[in-house]
């Protein structure tokens, strides 16, 4: 079986990509040092999949940790997650961000470099666009100031991949410019796990529905958008974690060098507050929920254009809006 290192493989992403990896005749090896994951998730992994992970635990930037465990392994490829990931907290904390997102590619792109790995594919994000003034969204469409530090640091990242790319060391990178990942894995086993008071939309919602939090805040509703709400092309997590296969597949049959970039969405974009109906209908719960004010540094609408990712991957996504919001409440309940 091939190796696949996954950084932050028990992360929400992270571990649906390890399940789809399996399902697809890899062996995913993680490296977690459950910062923001938990350690039974990797046991859920195994559960489902019914194959025993093998797990390093430690930081990603600790490159030495990671020769010293993997110096009898041949490593095929690497999917490198583990980041932090929350906007708000990046713009209190900037320096954790940048020496955590920034330091982990480096030292990661090292120690493939070490092993004869040259392929990697790199979790960027839809947040790289800014506000784009073209929508929907392709991939040469021109970047904006990044909203937030954390955005900053996926510009930077692929940046680096870039100049790493041009050094001629014969990497295969692909960047994937996710755009928001809801729901969770349909056996209820694995989801996502907010740390505290969630920041996302989704999680905010079935912790609401939940009775865990008392209602949800709509940030804004005087958009210049259809119902006056934010506009974003939500993906389920498994279909966001089968783009992660196919970008393998296409990197192991690739011979020569490359970067590239590829928006991984649906290409449909919903506003929050169809995102609230479709979770109340599809689960028949109602929410509580109040119109509140304007979140600082919310672009208004962006949705991807999917195209080059279906003709260049040969992936497509599979699940709707309603299924990754009837298996994230599936998921909620299952945490009670
Ligand atoms: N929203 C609410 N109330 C909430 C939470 C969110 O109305 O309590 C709204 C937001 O204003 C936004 C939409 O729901 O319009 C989605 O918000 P999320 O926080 O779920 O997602 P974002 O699009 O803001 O952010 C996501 C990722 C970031 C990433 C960004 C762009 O969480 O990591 O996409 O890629 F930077």
């Amino acid at each position: 079986m091939k190796n696949i290192l996954v950084t932050g493989g028990a992360g929400y992403i992270g571990s649906h990509t390890c399940v789809e990896l399996i399902n697809a005749g890899y062996n995913p090896i993680i490296v977690d040092n459950f910062s923001n994951s938990e350690k039974f998730i990797v046991d859920r992994i195994e559960e489902i999949t019914g194959q025993k992970i093998q797990l390093i635990e430690g930081d990603c930037v600790d490159e030495r940790l990671l020769l010293s465990k993997l110096k009898d392994i041949k490593l095929e490829g690497c999917i490198h997650f583990a980041a932090y990931k929350a906007v708000g907290e990046s713009a209190q904390q900037p320096l954790k961000y940048y020496q955590n997102n920034i330091g982990s590619l480096v030292s990661i792109l090292s120690l493939l470099e070490k092993m004869k790995c040259p392929n990697i594919v790199f979790s960027s994000s839809c947040t790289v666009y800014g506000q784009p003034d073209q929508l929907p969204v392709v991939e040469s469409t021109a970047m904006k100031p990044a909203e937030s530090p954390y955005g900053r640091t996926k510009q930077i990242c692929e940046n680096l991949l870039e100049d790493y790319y041009n050094s001629g060391k014969g990497v295969k990178a692909l960047a994937l410019r996710y755009f928001n990942p809801i729901g969770a894995h349909p056996s209820a086993l694995i989801g996502e796990l907010p740390l505290g008071v969630p920041n996302n939309l989704v999680p905010f919602i079935t912790q609401t529905a939940a009775g865990l939090r008392e209602k949800l805040t709509v940030f804004g509703n005087d958009y210049d958008t259809p119902d006056g709400t934010c506009i974003r092309d939500y993906i389920h997590v498994v279909d966001l974690a089968k783009a992660h296969v196919a970008s393998i597949d296409y990197l192991l049959s690739q011979n020569k060098s490359l970067l590239d970039h590829v928006n991984i969405g649906t290409g449909n974009g919903n506003s929050v507050l169809e995102v609230i109906e479709s979770f109340e209908s599809v689960n028949g719960v109602k929410l509580n929920y109040e119109i509140g004010s304007r979140r600082d540094g919310d672009v208004e609408k962006v949705y991807a254009d999917a195209s080059y990712a279906q003709n260049l991957l040969n992936w497509n996504t599979e699940l709707s809006l309603k299924d990754a919001l009837k298996d994230a409440w599936k998921w909620q309940v299952s945490l009670k």
